[in-house]
Formats: structure tokens, sequence, C-alpha cells
């Protein structure tokens, strides 16, 4: 299930808002369609969120190749800037826009025409590495997991949030490939439904045993023994392992740690901000109330009633057993031992 990528010339992205009950693909060549499509969460998941933005750099060198040098570096810089104004809490987004940002820094000598295709290639390369690197972190975290065990997950970390296969659901794909007969309980993620919408659907799609719950269920599945994991993917993560995830993230960790149940966070090493210290400097979106006064277009709040929506929060790293990147596991103290996964990058 690729939620993104490239063919014939134009980017595919599968509409997300319209799962389960309807599948469309839809396709790109427009760099602000690309950036609209991010803000509206037609493709979302951290991951998946920073190979769109790669394309949809591409997409904007395309347009404007043609252009006098001077006003190509210019025009650039307005993509990337749009591109970056889409989501704030992703590090993903951020990473892979600087990335395609030094691309085009380290090829200011050639002409755009042939530039385009460099970046063509950076862009593929981001969406295959976040492949292997969702792979390999599958594996690393496969361990973790016992046989029987049953794992919660909160939102949707699977294949529709990465370029493939997944961050908190391919380390529980590995574990249902290697046979340890695992079986998932997934928190539908109030307001919008990542859970209930997409991660129900991917690991039914898959045949691996799910139970849809809602977000308020999950304290009283761990206070009866049922719960013997929880795995997420995350957003952002601080050098001191501060974890931003979709909301509701810290309230499935405070009531692990309470239940002594392990929480593990799956994040490939691209969602790592080394230079943030700590969760508190991380931005948290905040949506559209809409999301909270309807469900499937449908009011069920009074008018005019006060609301928040912040679709973000942060876990403390002390609520967290270990990291699950690509390079291997993490365990505390996260201050040092983050900072060093640099050097494997
Ligand atoms: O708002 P979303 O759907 O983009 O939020 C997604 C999440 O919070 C995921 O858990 C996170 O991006 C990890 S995805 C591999």
């Amino acid at each position: 299930m690729k939620p993104v990528y490239y063919e014939n010339g134009e980017l595919k992205l599968i509409d997300q808002t319209k799962l389960p009950t309807t599948f469309i693909i839809h396709s790109y060549t427009d760099y602000r369609e690309i950036a609209t499509a991010i803000t509206d969460m037609i493709v979302r998941g951290a991951p998946a969120i920073g190979v769109t933005a790669g394309y949809g750099v591409y997409f904007g060198a395309l347009e404007y190749k043609d252009e006098p040098k001077d006003i190509f570096y210019d025009k650039m810089k307005e993509v990337c800037a749009l591109l970056a104004s889409t989501r704030p809490t992703a590090v993903n987004l951020f990473w892979a826009i600087k990335r395609m940002e030094a691309v085009i820094e380290a090829n200011k000598d050639k002409d755009p025409t042939r530039l385009v295709e460099i970046l063509k290639d950076e862009a593929n390369a981001i969406c295959s590495e976040d492949i292997q690197m969702c792979r390999d972190m599958g594996k690393h975290g496969a361990e973790l997991i016992h046989y029987g065990d049953t794992i919660l997950t909160h939102c949707n970390a699977g294949a529709l949030a990465t370029a493939d296969y997944g961050t908190a659901l391919g380390v529980i794909r590995a574990a249902h490939e290697a046979g340890k007969n695992i079986s998932v309980y997934a928190d539908e993620t109030r307001p919008f439904l990542q859970g209930a919408r997409l991660t129900a659907y991917e690991l039914q799609a898959d045949g691996i045993p799910v139970t849809l719950i809602t977000d308020n269920m999950a304290g009283w599945m761990m206070k009866q023994g049922k719960i013997d994991g929880v795995v997420v993917g995350a957003d952002r993560i601080a050098s001191n392992g501060d974890v931003a995830n979709k909301i509701g993230t810290y309230s499935v960790a405070v009531l692990a740690k309470a239940h002594g149940i392990p929480m593990y966070v799956a994040a490939p090493t691209s969602t790592i901000d080394f230079a943030m210290k700590s969760g508190d400097e991380i931005v948290i979106e905040e949506r559209d109330c809409r999301e909270i006064s309807h469900i499937g277009g449908i009011q069920i709040a009074p008018d005019g009633v006060a609301m928040e929506n912040p679709a973000f929060d942060v876990t403390p790293h002390q609520n967290i057993t270990a990291i699950i990147t690509e390079k291997g596991v993490v365990y505390p103290p996260y201050d040092i031992n983050i900072p060093k996964l640099k050097d494997e990058i």
C-alpha cells in the first residue's frame, strides 16, 4: 500500500480523507496543489509528508527550469517556503525540504534543466530510503515483541503514513511476518479518526488481527491485562527523547506507565530533530475546530461552543521505554544516546 509514489511524470497520492470507503488515487504535477494536498491531509503521516514535499520541490523546479538562473533560484525559494508552510509539527517535512535545498545549493554551477533531473533523483531517493528505513525499523522492533502479544497503537503510523510498510505498523507487520501470533488494538484517534479509518483498514487488509476501540477505552483494556505493549509513531523527537505524536499519545503513555506496560516509539532518524533540546520547543499544529464539532459532515456540538483542536501532544521522555529507529533500538538516557545516532546517519 503505497500512499505516495512517482509514476509516468506524475506524483500519485492515495486520497486518505476518503478511506476506507473509497479508494481514489490523485495525480499531481503542480507544486501548489501538492502543498494543498499536504495541508488538507490527502497525504498525512510524518514520513509520507516528507516524501511528498521532496517531489513538490522537484515539480517546482520542473515548472521554472527554463527561467534565467537568478529567477529560477528566487522561484525555488518560494516553492520551498510554500511547501514548508503546510504543516508545522512533523519535522520530516522540513528535513526533506532542507535535503532538496542542499542539492540545489551543491549544484549551482549546473543549468536548471540539468539540476531538475538531479532533484528528481533525490526525491526518488528520499522515497526509496524511507521504505528501507521502515523495513529496518520493523526488524529491530519485532525483537521487542513477544509471542502472542497484544499491542495497542494510536493514530496511523502505517504504510499509509510512510512511503510503504510503516513505522509502528512496520514493527507490528514484522512481528506478524515472523510468526509471533500477535494481535492489535487500534485507538480510533479522535478527532480525525486515523485509527478507525486507516489503521483498522490497513491491518485488516494485511490479515493482522485488529480490534478497534475508542480512545477512552485504552485505560480499561490495560487494567484488564489485555495489552502487553504500546507501539506508536512520531512526528518529531527532540534530542532529549521527548516525542511529539498524534494528540492522545501522551494520555496513552501515562496510562502505559501506570500499568507497567512498555511504551515504544518507532520512527526513522529523519523524525529526530537533533537541534531541538526538548519537546517544549515543538510547535503544535492547531487545526480547524470543525474536526471536533462535526463527524462525517454531521454537526454534533452546539453552535458557538468554545473548542480547541491541538493535533499533536508531546510525551515526555520519562514515559518512553525505547525508541526504535532504522539504526537500532535506543534506550535511556536519551539525551546521551540520541545525539550518538547522528554519527551513524
Ligand atoms: O495528523 P497526521 O495524520 O499527519 O498525524 C500522523 C501521526 O501523528 C503519526 O503517528 C506520525 O506521523 C507517525 S507516522 C509514521
